[in-house]
């Protein structure tokens, strides 16, 4: 049994990670064959991706997937921690599961992602959830295999959670979601420490992977014949900086975008990490997407300064202008947290004040959320639940006015768009275009996979309209 523990995630620095390479041991190939999972993603990217990796090593040992938890053998929850309302909803979940298992005790149930990383959250599973077969932490999702072995062989709650990071493992198997857009990690874990968030605590220190591991992942998804993929890190703007000395993320779009792959995206960027050559690059290379997710979380410096930020609302401002101003038709994402603690009327006045000099083209909203073991969580949490609901409703009015407007812009415009599916009730196609804005549209002779042409006739808050003449 391996504890999960923040003190030992906060202090962790493991430098001397090596690369190792995934190997199935033969006898479990197949061992599960004839046997259902249902496996729930919360969260982010990261943790879809994970998902991904977790279904390749499943269909190795025989499982196949079924979307009816009430048909599954197996039942794997991919747990996010990054607010309290994913917390619930998994809690919520294992509520069925329970009901579930007393008709049917032999389906396995296991835990795995960021809250199995939580001290409290695998405490509680512990006490109140005796269910629950295996707890498996980030770090070490990978041996799943020996987890259920281990679980059958002793019928006791397996808890396997490390609290410092591990090897980094190439060559996982992999099941994707999409046959033409693919996840691809490039840097794990995160060295900011903002004092709001757990995911240092939850994914470890930064870890980049190397280069010609990334480089060869995309070159095989060129030959698989996917059009997109996505870099995917907390931060990869910090990519290279824990493993060379002139390589950063600028020289591995570069490098990626030499494999001639039609779209790169990259995600999430921290403002600090991104320098001129960054910007360079995506203004250079025409299959580097202009479409950035660019965090701001607020617009009072005092407030970005208690919550570790590390820039301040000028900075972050000449680098939005110095992107809109060099990479053509880029568009800027975001995210922000209202009702950070001592958040004031006039602090959050200042956060209105920047949304109305960026007018983003998205942004992702949200009531801050005290994290247990997190420095904020120990500042005195001041605001007023109404309060922070009404500054969230201020802000998504503000924020959709934007949306909506530029989008209006795009009416009478041509936008290339990578056709994802087709929503069968309005016999409609849809797809993003290069900018990440979605489009739903209507044309003859259209395949998925391909990138179309589409002429936008009509805008909403959230999408366009179109039709591929
Ligand atoms: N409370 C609310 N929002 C949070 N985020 C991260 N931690 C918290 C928290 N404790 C938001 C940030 C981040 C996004 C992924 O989630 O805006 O960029
Ligand atoms: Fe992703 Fe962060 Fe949620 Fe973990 S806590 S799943 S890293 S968003």
């Amino acid at each position: 049994m391996h504890l999960p523990d923040f003190k030992v995630a906060r202090s962790s620095d493991k430098k001397d990670y090596v690369t190792k390479t995934y190997r199935l041991n033969e006898k479990y190939l197949n061992k599960y064959k004839g046997e259902t999972c249902y496996l729930r993603t919360y969260g982010c990217q990261m943790n879809e991706h994970d998902s991904e990796n977790i279904k390749g090593i499943l269909t190795l040992l025989g499982f196949t997937f079924t979307d009816k938890m009430d048909d599954a053998n197996l039942i794997i929850l991919n747990t996010c921690s990054i607010r309290e309302n994913a917390h619930n909803k998994a809690f919520g979940l294992l509520g069925r599961v329970k009901h579930l298992k007393e008709n049917k005790p032999n389906i396995k149930v296991g835990l795995c992602g960021c809250m199995a990383q939580e001290e409290i959250v695998v405490k509680t599973i512990m006490e109140k959830y005796p269910f629950v077969n295996f707890v498996i932490g980030t770090h070490n999702f990978y041996e799943l295999p020996e987890i259920l072995e281990k679980e059958e062989l002793s019928n006791n709650q397996q808890i396997e959670v490390y609290s410092r990071e591990q090897d980094l493992v190439e060559r996982l198997p992999v099941v994707r979601a999409s046959k033409y857009k693919a996840y691809v990690n490039i840097i794990y874990g995160c060295d900011k420490f903002c004092t709001y968030c757990i995911v240092p605590y939850t994914r470890g220190r930064q870890r980049s992977r190397k280069k010609e591991d990334i480089i060869k992942e995309v070159e095989d998804l060129v030959k698989e014949g996917y059009s997109e993929v996505t870099l995917l890190g907390q931060n990869v703007n910090a990519y290279g900086k824990d493993l060379y000395s002139d390589y950063s993320l600028a020289e591995l779009l570069i490098d990626v975008a030499k494999t001639d792959i039609p779209r790169i995206r990259f995600m999430t960027s921290h403002p600090w990490d991104f320098n001129d050559k960054m910007i360079e690059v995506i203004a250079k290379y025409p299959n580097i997407m202009p479409s950035i997710h660019l965090p701001v979380q607020s617009g009072s410096n005092r407030i970005l300064k208690l919550m570790g930020r590390r820039y301040t609302k000028e900075t972050y401002l000449t680098l939005f202008h110095k992107m809109k101003e060099q990479i053509p038709n880029c568009t800027i994402s975001t995210d922000i947290i209202v009702g950070f603690p001592g958040e004031t009327d006039e602090d959050f006045k200042e956060t209105l004040d920047l949304v109305k000099e960026c007018k983003y083209d998205n942004a992702f909203t949200f009531i801050y959320s005290p994290r247990v073991g997190t420095p904020a969580a120990k500042l005195k949490d001041n605001v007023s639940k109404e309060v922070k609901e009404a500054r969230l409703q201020e802000l998504n009015c503000l924020v959709n006015k934007y949306f909506k407007e530029n989008n209006d812009k795009l009416v009478g415009k041509k936008l290339k768009v990578l056709v994802e599916g087709i929503s069968t009730k309005k016999n409609e196609y849809f797809g993003y275009s290069e900018t990440n804005k979605l489009i739903n549209f209507t044309g003859d002779n259209i395949k998925i996979g391909d990138i179309v042409e589409v002429l936008i006739t009509d805008s909403k808050t959230w999408s366009l309209d179109g039709y591929v003449k």
